[in-house]
């Protein structure tokens, strides 16, 4: 299939010498072409320039562009997408004033979803979680990360994963997994969080490799899940079988989670709405992505990630929705893209590029999402008619998208 997008207003993210990440300063510049052309050969970017240029181009479809921004999809890096019911309940309940913590603490939370997940069958939390994946493809995102953590078994861990896989095999998203059995202490294992810990590192995780489910590891690094110790443990043994560390951090405390993190090479470490100046410290000159997820505090009410002191310190930024049943009901990354610059104070610019580039960084997938670059996979927004680029977060309670194209498919 061959498609040629013509007379774009402006086409975003534009790299003819692609880039794996953007730090600091570099976030504020966001290159683009204006009266644009863009072409797509299968599933690929093949070409692109300005409409002056264009020349006699074979297509299969021709999209007229005219009045609308097009840029790559969204790369939402961190979420939770296959769960099993809601917890609208919970929702209600910290409305009346019980705190996440204390929820968590009578059983809800994620031990709740855990049980829910455990009784429902393979088929039908694949159902389930298929309606939030077209969902979000409607919405712009060509790619998403995945994580288990609402199994808490390991026979529930691995149908969370064997879902999420055959999610990225049925549709055209590119799907990343990542393995979160380190989400919360079981009931089975109440006073014996040591006894899970040594359970997943004994049972969970050459499991999980052995069946090649996922290409990370995650832990909930906080006070009352698991400790700097145990992320330590779970990251050492995790190593041995490739994967990955991309871990939940600093949420509610910082506890030393995001040196642990980057000792262990974590590609991103997620969350950080409290952010001391020792783990920017720990950060600079890493490899590791600091990852904010601002629907996440948004819905808690909880403090956002202080993404200008991670950006001015010269830092990389990516954004993530988190999308879950408990913390972040919502995976729309036109919402966090908007929320990073209202609440964050993020640049439009700074916003496009943590949800672009930034977020295929944190999920591994650099060199073939993230930028309007040669080669690179065929995914793009195509926005309805705006005045300009700072208007998609700008209008940021409309949907702005008129057609999504995702791996070379037409979705919307
Ligand atoms: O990233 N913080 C840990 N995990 C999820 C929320 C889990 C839940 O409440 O179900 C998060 O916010
Ligand atoms: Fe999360």
């Amino acid at each position: 299939m061959k498609i040629l997008l013509t007379h774009i207003k402006e086409l975003l993210q534009v790299r003819d010498t692609p880039v794996d990440r953007l730090c600091g300063i570099q976030m504020k510049t966001l290159p683009t072409i204006k009266n644009a052309w863009l072409y797509l050969v299968n599933n690929k970017i093949h070409d692109y320039g300005t409409m002056d240029s264009i020349s006699n181009l074979e297509a299969d479809k021709i999209i007229n562009c005219s009045g609308s921004i097009v840029l790559p999809t969204w790369c939402d890096s961190h979420s939770h997408l296959v769960y099993a019911g809601n917890r609208e309940q919970e929702f209600v309940d910290r409305i009346n004033g019980l705190s996440y913590q204390e929820i968590a603490a009578n059983g809800g939370g994620i031990i709740h979803s855990a049980k829910k997940l455990q009784a429902t069958s393979e088929q039908d939390l694949f159902s389930q979680s298929e309606n939030r994946l077209n969902q979000i493809m409607n919405l712009g995102t060509g790619a998403i990360e995945i994580k288990s953590g609402y199994g808490l078994t390991l026979d529930a861990e691995l149908k969370m994963l064997k879902v999420a896989k055959q999610l990225g095999e049925k549709y055209p998203i590119k799907v990343k997994t990542t393995f979160l059995g380190a989400h919360a202490v079981p009931p089975e294992f109440k006073n014996n969080k040591q006894g899970y810990l040594d359970h997943i590192c004994n049972d969970m995780l050459p499991r999980v490799a052995e069946e090649k489910l996922a290409t990370y590891v995650d832990i909930f690094c906080e006070k009352g899940y698991f400790s700097v110790a145990d992320t330590h443990q779970l990251l050492k043994e995790a190593k041995k079988y490739n994967l990955i560390p991309k871990i939940h951090v600093n949420q509610f405390n910082a506890i030393g989670g995001v040196a642990a993190g980057v000792k262990h090479q974590a590609l991103s470490v997620d969350h950080l709405e409290v952010l001391t100046d020792d783990d920017i410290s720990a950060l600079k000159g890493t490899k590791t992505m600091p990852v904010a997820l601002p629907s996440c505090s948004y819905f808690l009410g909880i403090p956002y990630t202080p993404a200008r002191k991670i950006i001015d310190a010269g830092l990389p930024l990516a954004v993530a929705t988190d999308y879950n049943p408990g913390s972040t009901p919502s995976g729309n990354m036109n919402f966090v893209v908007a929320t990073a610059c209202i609440k964050m104070k993020l640049t439009p610019e700074e916003a496009i590029n943590a949800a672009t580039i930034n977020g295929a960084y944190a999920m591994g997938i650099s060199d073939s999402h993230g930028s309007i670059s040669k080669g690179k996979n065929a995914s793009v927004i195509i926005s309805k008619e705006v005045p300009s680029y700072n208007y998609l977060p700008y209008a940021f309670g409309s949907n702005l998208i008129k057609q999504v194209i995702i791996n070379g498919q037409m979705i919307l």
